[in-house]
């Protein structure tokens, strides 16, 4: 039978039709007095519904450009760098600032676990870091690191600046940036936000934004905060041309988190995410992530015995989901499926009825199993 596809991976996620409508629109002029308004709109509700009284920034780029744009504000060569890794994206941070001539210190959780906040505690109290990286959700083992519990402890470090990466977090996992000490907060517009990739934000708080005055003039051009602040404070202005229509796309995106409320929001992302992965456990999967650090914003599962990846994925492609494979020790081991953004009942009971029938396929009946759990749960 011919399907439609859903996609399913773990970003770029499903984009509604009224956000596609954005991205259709008439591209108009960057100095067109209704984008400059549309544009400065965005960028308030940013700092209001990230509870930020420091600096937004919205740039054409992706995630690893925030990550670098991150980096390349408030660490120059020579300085040390904490790196909290719990995972292929937590490591990425390692060669981006080891390029750069940072000192890098790294401390790994074994995957599927945490690092402890005492131990990120311990080493900071060995010497001192000019600033630490964690990544809130990481996508290669579905690990959700505590990142509230990790701000207030930083309180007692106050020259170090905490950089959070939010690739497969923000809109999908809770994230205040004053609440929980965040100095810089990065992510980009293709996971919870529901728009299709091409925009990177960046948060930065005050303290942030001090120290990228102190570094003076950096290397890079493009990512350098001082060239763009003055566009984020007046829309109207020019630095390089913003991308009209994905910032279009991103306010709509906006324009729902706000109708359906921000807790709200994180609450249905919660509620989803135990359903899913209920569902995918009583179909014979294991959950990668430890149960009391499981993202809400994606699914890292681990196959039964006897299941092959590629005929899985391939078979399951034909039943109308796209999932993506494991990364790192776990390609071949397992899949990632995202459950975030704008996502709804059918794209959850389509995927799921299809995991069935991709199972059925390769020999394995729980025809049913994996839909009845999925719907009990969320209609608790
Ligand atoms: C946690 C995390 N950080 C960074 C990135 C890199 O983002 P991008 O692929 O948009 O450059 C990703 C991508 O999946 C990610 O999941």
């Amino acid at each position: 039978m011919k399907n439609r596809r859903l996609v399913m991976i773990p970003g770029p996620t499903p984009v509604v039709r009224s956000i596609q409508d954005q991205m259709g629109r008439e591209t108009v002029a960057f100095g067109d007095p209704g984008f400059v308004k549309d544009f400065k709109e965005l960028l308030v509700d940013l700092k209001e519904l990230w509870k930020s009284s420091g600096e937004v920034f919205v740039v054409a780029g992706t995630g690893t450009m925030g990550m670098e744009m991150a980096i390349a504000n408030v660490l120059k060569a020579g300085d040390n760098l904490l790196i909290v890794s719990h995972g292929y994206f937590g490591d990425r941070f390692i060669e981006l600032t080891e390029r750069k001539g940072i000192n890098v210190d790294i401390i790994s959780a074994e995957w599927g676990q945490i690092v402890p906040v005492e131990e990120i505690e311990k080493k900071l109290s060995e010497k001192h870091y000019h600033a630490v990286t964690v990544t809130h959700v990481d996508t290669s083992t579905g690990v959700c690191a505590p990142v509230a519990e990790v701000g207030e402890m930083m309180k007692k470090f106050p020259e170090t600046i905490y950089i959070v990466d939010g690739v497969c977090a923000t809109a999908g996992e809770r994230e205040y940036v004053d609440e929980m000490n965040i100095d810089v907060l990065l992510t980009g517009s293709q996971k919870a936000f529901g728009v299709a990739p091409g925009l990177e934000m960046v948060w930065a708080s005050e303290k942030a934004m001090a120290r990228r005055k102190e570094i003076g003039t950096i290397p890079e051009y493009y990512i350098d905060f001082e060239k763009w602040l003055p566009v984020m404070h007046d829309t109207s202005k020019y630095y390089a041309t913003p991308a009209v229509n994905m910032v279009w796309a991103l306010k709509e995106s906006i324009r729902l988190i706000k109708e359906e409320g921000i807790e709200e929001r994180y609450d249905r992302h919660i509620k989803v995410a135990k359903a899913m992965q209920a569902a995918l456990e009583e179909m014979g999967f294991t959950i990668l992530a430890n149960k009391d650090y499981r993202a809400v914003t994606l699914s890292n599962v681990l196959y039964p015995e006897g299941i092959d990846d590629l005929k899985f994925r391939t078979i399951l492609a034909e039943e109308g989901s796209q999932v993506a494979g494991g990364l790192g020790a776990y390609a071949g081991k397992m899949f990632r499926i995202g459950h975030m953004g704008n996502i709804d009942m059918h794209d959850l009971v389509g995927a799921i009825s299809g995991i069935e029938r991709t199972l059925y396929r390769m020999g394995v009946d729980v025809l049913g199993k994996g839909v009845a759990t999925l719907q009990r749960e969320l209609l608790k």
